[in-house]
């Protein structure tokens, strides 16, 4: 007998059916969206982890680890797949898509955190805020940090770690060392109402640009300038295409590990536990490298002989430091007077 197609629909066991709307569901609005974790027995399930530096850097080697260490104590339940330098998203789009469950783990700079609606982050970018690494560690690792995170999850978000880089320098196709050389100058930086307020006050222009096109726009003459750490400088070659590097040291730039809430809020409770475990031992390693792996930066960009290299005189930085000081003030615009307060009180200075 002829078999039409629609009765064996009709003969599909409850199961199977509840099987088939779920993978529907799953194809139709994503795993993270529908609340749905597209595991099966035969499946793993799926972290992709998008990140926007190379796989040179720390953040990018600690991705690798977090990786391996998910993948092995998970007993292959889990499989992570990192795409880095922008592959599969450049800055803004990759919030965007982890908000929307495309992809379910990332760690951008904190400057960017300010586009996820939580403001409070832009206070680890004010301008020579953090006198060393250790005093940067102290505010993450303690109460202001926990209460950083903690305000991620009103987006749709969870933190689950601080992972570093360190401390910022500028590059420049002409020399940088006294604040009158920003007149004039179109400088680069990341998405952070702070840093566009910390080179107005310097003088320059700001350009809001994602990492992956920096470079090009260096070498069309578009850009003059940026800042970023020594790390991100060398594993971009963006000394192949500027002749200044000045060591300033004015800014810090670190990461939060950030997942998409829903996603990770309905994991089973083993596999969460193994992620996290393994999460903890990738920050370890992340947190040991990324000075060395700085030190190392500056180094061969030293050894480029492609940069005049000026570091800032005391002098020089407490020019700086004047003119940056209304950066502060408008920065009470954008952060919470609790989120400053705490800093204060962490930190013992201004703002
Ligand atoms: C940048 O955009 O310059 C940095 O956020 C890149 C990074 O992730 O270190």
């Amino acid at each position: 007998m002829n078999t039409a197609p629609e009765t064996k629909n009709v003969a599909l066991h409850a199961t199977e059916r509840r099987s088939l709307a779920k993978w529907i569901a799953c194809m139709v609005v994503g795993a993270a969206m529908a609340g749905i974790t597209c595991a099966t027995a035969q499946s793993p399930i799926v972290i992709q982890f998008s990140h926007v530096v190379t796989s040179d850097t720390a953040k990018g080697k600690a991705a690798l680890r977090f990786k391996q260490l998910a993948e092995s104590r998970t007993g292959g339940k889990v499989r992570v797949e990192v795409f880095p330098d922008s592959q599969l998203y450049k800055d803004r789009e990759e919030l965007d898509a982890l908000r929307l469950g495309a992809v379910q783990m990332l760690a951008p700079s904190l400057s960017k955190l300010g586009g996820l609606g939580a403001d409070d982050f832009l206070a680890l970018d004010l301008p020579f805020l953090f006198k060393d690494r250790a005093a940067y560690r102290a505010v993450v690792d303690g109460p202001v940090g926990a209460a950083l995170l903690q305000k991620l999850e009103d987006h749709g978000v969870k933190g689950l770690a601080f992972w570093d880089n360190g401390f910022k320098v500028f590059t420049s196709s002409r020399p940088l060392r006294n604040v009158s050389d920003f007149n004039g100058m179109k400088i680069r930086v990341q998405a952070s109402k702070v840093l566009v307020a910390q080179m107005r006050s310097l003088g320059s222009k700001e350009s809001v640009s994602p990492l992956i096109d920096v470079r090009v726009a260096l070498k069309n003459g578009q850009l003059d300038g940026q800042e970023n750490t020594p790390t991100n400088i060398y594993t971009q070659r963006l000394h192949e295409v500027q002749s200044h590097l000045t060591v300033s040291n004015h800014g810090y730039l670190a990461y939060a590990v950030i997942v998409n809430k829903p996603f990770w809020d309905k994991l089973p409770t083993d596999i969460r536990a193994a992620l996290e475990g393994a999460l903890h031992d990738a920050t370890v390693f992340e947190n040991n490298i990324a000075e060395t792996e700085n030190n190392k930066a500056l180094e061969r960009l030293k050894a480029s002989g492609k940069l005049t290299i000026h570091t800032l005189t005391p002098q020089e930085t407490s020019q700086w430091r004047t003119a940056l000081l209304p950066v502060y003030q408008e920065s009470r615009n954008w952060i919470s007077a609790e989120t400053l307060s705490a800093l204060r009180v962490a930190y013992g200075a201004p703002p």
